[in-house]
């Protein structure tokens, strides 16, 4: 006999989004459920159709089998679908995962009701019970319960096979930009409830402590019994206890209504907290409240456990405001990733990964492209964050067709309604999202319609909508919430005075490789402009998945340990599109987070946490120091400071700093901490900011910023000539004994992502920057001093080149001009490239650092004393690039242990990189492992180098971060230690 679910074929029906699914609530049965995580037994079916036959390999749940040794591997496409079938069609060849294992029901849930909680399935779930059809789900990021009382017995044992069949309809409204996998990514859960349960419960708790909490009940039919009852306790953090009890007026008048029983299942409980503490992502404070379902005599039927926060959000004129305060959205996109599991993702994993978040200054968070664990909010609540919950909709590749398909009309009002009725009480929450890159349609606002019926206290955003006009009310988007606009844009819509809602891009300074050019250009611009308010930086996750290099293979769950600091251990290398021998794949896109595969920060989370200091060292006047508190909720009591002081002479004066008490918004002058020496060349102050105490996401002392000023400008110097031979060779290089390369002229950089994306790349190859041919023009010698001129010629252009090395006190100052043609009129870089002898691994600077910088991603690096290994310099970008540069570098050495080595002096801050690559070797690789460092240093000198933009997914760099064609000067000094 046919199964009847498979009968339905419910994969290609997308009007069936579920059958005997339980609704949705926020009512969490988590604790005290029995976990059913662990090894299932399982089998891979080529179509859903096919028997299941008898053998049976293991997979883990939660888990995906794309990572689990089977010949499904996981795939990566951003737009395109893996299949060619339309909506609402699916490929016949579809792997179907079985899983099947025992269950023993507890007997002790005799007249218990049994439910069963799916926590994710990818993408339609079909569930049986001894060969009996139970239910069937789609929505692959939420969970699906199904109602087990009348399939099971307590005290019996029952065969469970969930079945999960991998495209389906709603493969199409799930094509989000990541790593295509097919299982139960999420938890299975058993638990038993009371037949009168509670069935939902709402909170509502404003600012001023009002609360209101509803409560749904439910039986298993027949009326409810006499005399039942809910209440409700509500225990702060501190002494504050709060007896809540069921609101009679409100019955009475759900009574009155006479088509239905004395009652309707509804009940109302209401408090006002006093000097009730607010949430914010600043400040969040929750307090525990506890609703419970009473029989007549009683006694506890039922339980449901909250952590509720105070606050209210609102958007007033064109402002979104959290407790009546503007805040700025210091925000990512996250997804759900980890490098061994796919999509399977811990408490320790998400903890850590809004740890990390919190550390850098971040303070929202966009669960692109879909509603995560219910434990990535319950952390939000506590870790303090605001979060823009996002359904799971994105139809990218047939949006159009889909947005006003009628056929979809119910899986989007689904979708989003689900999110909404689950994560409905929290806190953190403060915009609905209705999806991702789906067009606009009638489905759209069908959904939009549902959330704002059911809940008025949040805002609705949705980009699809926004983007058709970001001041037109009739959208189904409160908030202007673009990707990748252009910052002028936004700019001005804010000064247009046509401005209605606030703007807050989605999606913005796309981090994929060597990236996030002008981040500090953008906040510069945000906080000075009334009407913007910040966005979610694209993305999280560098999605790079751990794979053997010789087999291809995913490594999975057994490969902890084999990375570290972003780095894979030899013989393991981060896989992206590709990697798996897909045929069709998008490549490195996948890898563009501001963290590695391992977690392991990105440069950019650097420059990110001074951006978002909430302590800033707005100038210096003679009276002092203006210090300011950029916050909007707290002071700087959690704050510890100790001042800096750095000399260009090497050294660095230190003094304890008291944080002046200061509301939000206020400023103060205190006194200059440290008395400036009169000697010392440039010196510069700097407040180091670290926690004073303990807190939920830092130990005490965890940096938090580094604000800085200079206190006084770099003097000139001059160098002594000597009398003392230059030599060079028949080519007119510098012979030099720490030396093994010459400096030449260097116009080339690695593509970035951005550069290659951006067609900047393809113009550079096209003019013959990559293969530059050097032609020694001549060679003076003018009393101690030697003129090597040269040429570089490009396949359109020729560059004139100058070098003047001239003996100087301890010795060599190298004088250079380069003239570019007008049409190199955008190259990645003007500057010197030499390689230095083995032996010389440590680099000590004086300029920005000590994280990677370059000129449109420097805002954060202060100028100080840097010291670090040469290997510790260079990021290891996904896909090899230019990486490892430093900017407004002074000075620096490069020495042995024995302190032996060489020094340079530049004549002005200029960009400098020292890497155990040269740029050449960096291009020609796709992956980490297919590169051999070098023995000696790759030391680049800029006099200029381009900024790095964004262009892989949105705006190019400013062009005052451009290099100029015409002519450049730069010169440095040369010094062996
Ligand atoms: C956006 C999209 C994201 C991602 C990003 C590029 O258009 O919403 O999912 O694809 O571009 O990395
Ligand atoms: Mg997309």
């Amino acid at each position: 006999m046919t199964d009847p679910l498979l009968a339905l074929r419910p994969w290609e029906s997308p009007e069936v989004t579920s059958w005997g699914r339980l609704p949705m609530n926020a009512v969490d049965r988590r604790a005290g459920a029995h976990s059913l995580d662990g090894d299932w037994r399982f089998q891979l079916l080529s179509a859903p159709h096919a028997p299941v036959g008898g053998a049976w390999s293991t997979a883990a749940v939660p888990g995906v089998w794309t990572m689990q040794g089977t010949d499904d591997l996981p795939q990566y496409l951003n737009i395109r679908m893996p299949f060619a079938d339309v909506p609402p069609l699916s490929p016949a060849d579809n792997p179907t995962g079985v899983y099947e294992r025992e269950v023993d029901v507890p007997a002790e849930w005799t007249g218990r009701r049994i439910v069963l909680q799916v926590g994710a399935a990818e993408s339609v779930l079909l569930v049986h019970v001894d060969g009996r059809p139970v239910g069937l789900s789609k929505d692959s990021h939420l969970a699906a319960e199904f109602d087990l009382t009348e399939v099971v017995r307590p005290g019996e044992r029952s065969v469970l096979r969930l079945t999960v069949v991998k495209w389906s309809d709603a493969s199409h409204i799930e094509d989000q930009d990541h790593w295509w996998h097919g299982g139960l990514t999420r938890s299975v859960l058993l638990y038993a409830t009371d037949p009168l349960r509670l069935a939902d419960v709402t909170v509502r708790a404003r600012q001023d402590g009002e609360l209101r909490v509803d409560c749904l009940v439910r039986d298993t039919g027949g009326a409810l019994p006499e005399g039942w009852y809910v209440s409700g306790e509500l225990e702060g953090l501190g002494p504050v206890g709060l007896e809540l009890t069921q609101d009679a007026a409100f019955d009475l008048a759900n009574a009155e209504d006479e088509r239905v029983s004395a009652f309707l299942g509804e009940a109302r409980m209401q408090a006002r907290v006093p000097e009730v503490r607010t949430w914010t992502a600043e400040t969040p404070e929750l307090y525990d409240l506890t609703v419970r379902l009473h029989r007549a005599d009683g006694r506890v039927a039922d339980v449901s456990r909250h952590r509720i926060g105070f606050r209210d959000v609102e958007i007033v004129g064109r402002d979104l405001l959290v407790n009546g305060e503007r805040i700025f959205i210091r925000g990512v996109n996250r997804h759900d990733f980890h490098p061994l599991t796919g999509r399977t993702v811990s408490y320790d994993d998400m903890r850590a990964d809004l740890v990390l978040l919190k550390r850098f200054g971040f303070n929202a968070i966009r669960t692109a492209h879909y509603p995560n664990d219910p434990t990535l909010y319950d952390l939000a609540d506590e870790l303090g964050f605001y979060v823009v919950d996002e359904a799971d909709i994105e139809s990218h590749d047939h949006a159009h067709e889909i947005a006003d398909d009628p056929r979809y009309l119910n899986a989007f009002v689904d979708r989003v309604s689900r999110m909404v009725l689950r994560d409905k009480n929290h806190p953190s929450v403060i915009i609905w999202s209705l999806g991702n890159e789906s067009d606009y349609g009638a489905n759209h606002d069908a959904a939009a319609g549902w959330v704002r019926r059911h809940d008025p206290t949040r805002p609705v955003q949705y980009e699809g909508a926004a983007k058709l006009g970001w001041a037109d009310p009739k959208l189904a988007s409160d908030i202007a919430c673009p990707m990748y606009a252009p910052l002028e844009d936004c700019v001005a819509h804010a000064l247009s005075g046509e401005q209605t809602k606030p703007l807050i891009q989605c999606e913005y300074s796309h981090a994929m490789g060597n990236s996030n050019g002008t981040l500090a250009d953008h906040w510069a611009a945000i906080e000075a402009t009334p009407g913007l308010q910040g966005g979610f930086i694209w993305e999280f996750w560098d999605h790079g998945i751990l794979q053997t290099v010789n087999d291809g293979r995913p490594v999975g769950r057994g490969g902890a340990g084999l990375y570290d600091n972003g780095v894979t251990a030899p013989g393991y290398r981060w896989a992206y599109g590709g990697d798996f021998g897909e045929k069709d794949h998008d490549g490195a896109f996948i890898a563009d987070g501001v963290v590695f595969p391992d977690r392991t920060p990105k440069p950019v989370m650097f420059e990110h946490r001074e951006i978002s200091a909430p302590v800033r060292l707005e100038g210096f006047r003679h009276e002092g120091l203006v210090v300011s508190n950029h916050q909007h909720f707290r002071g700087l009591e959690w704050l510890a400071g100790r001042w800096e002081l750095s000399l260009a002479d090497g050294r660095t004066l230190t003094a304890p700093a008291e944080l002046p008490a200061l509301l939000p918004g206020e400023t103060a002058v205190v006194p200059l901490p440290l008395e400036l020496p009169a000697d010392g060349g440039e010196a510069w102050l700097t407040l180091r900011v670290t926690t004073a105490e303990e807190l939920p996401w830092a130990p005490q002392g965890t940096d938090v910023c580094a604000p800085q000023v200079r206190l006084r400008a770099a003097e000139p110097v001059t160098e002594q000539t000597v009398a003392s031979r230059v030599e060079v060779d028949a080519e007119g290089l510098l012979v030099h004994p720490l030396l093994t390369a010459a400096p030449t002229l260097s116009l080339w950089r690695a593509p970035t992502d951005n550069d290659e994306l951006g067609g900047m790349a393809l113009r550079w190859r096209t003019w013959g920057l990559d293969s530059l041919v050097r032609k020694l023009v001549s060679v003076h010698r003018d009393g101690v001093s030697v003129t090597v001129d040269a040429e570089y010629a490009g396949a359109t252009g020729v560059v004139r080149h100058r070098q003047v090395f001239t003996p100087v006190d301890g010795g060599l100052r190298v004088e250079e001009r380069a003239e570019l043609p007008e049409e190199f009129d955008d190259v990645a870089r003007v500057g010197s490239v030499f390689e230095t002898v083995a032996g010389l691994d440590l680099l000590e600077w004086f300029g920005q650092g000590p994280w990677e910088s370059y000129p449109d991603r420097s805002g954060g690096a202060p100028v100080g004393h840097h010291s670090l290994p040469v290997d510790a310099l260079f990021t290891p970008y996904l896909r090899p690039q230019e990486s490892g540069g430093r900017h407004g570098v002074r000075r620096f050495t490069l020495s042995a242990p024995d302190a032996t080595g060489l020094a340079v002096t530049l004549d002005e801050p200029r960009q400098v990189s020292v890497t155990r690559f040269t740029a050449e070797d960096l291009t020609a690789a796709a992956h980490h492992d297919e590169l051999t460092p070098r023995a000696g240093c790759v030391v680049h000198l800029d006099a200029a180098h381009r900024g790095l933009g964004t262009a892989s997914c949105g705006p190019d760099t400013f062009p005052s971060y451009l290099v100029a064609p015409g002519v450049h000067h730069w010169s440095w000094t040369l010094r062996v230690l």
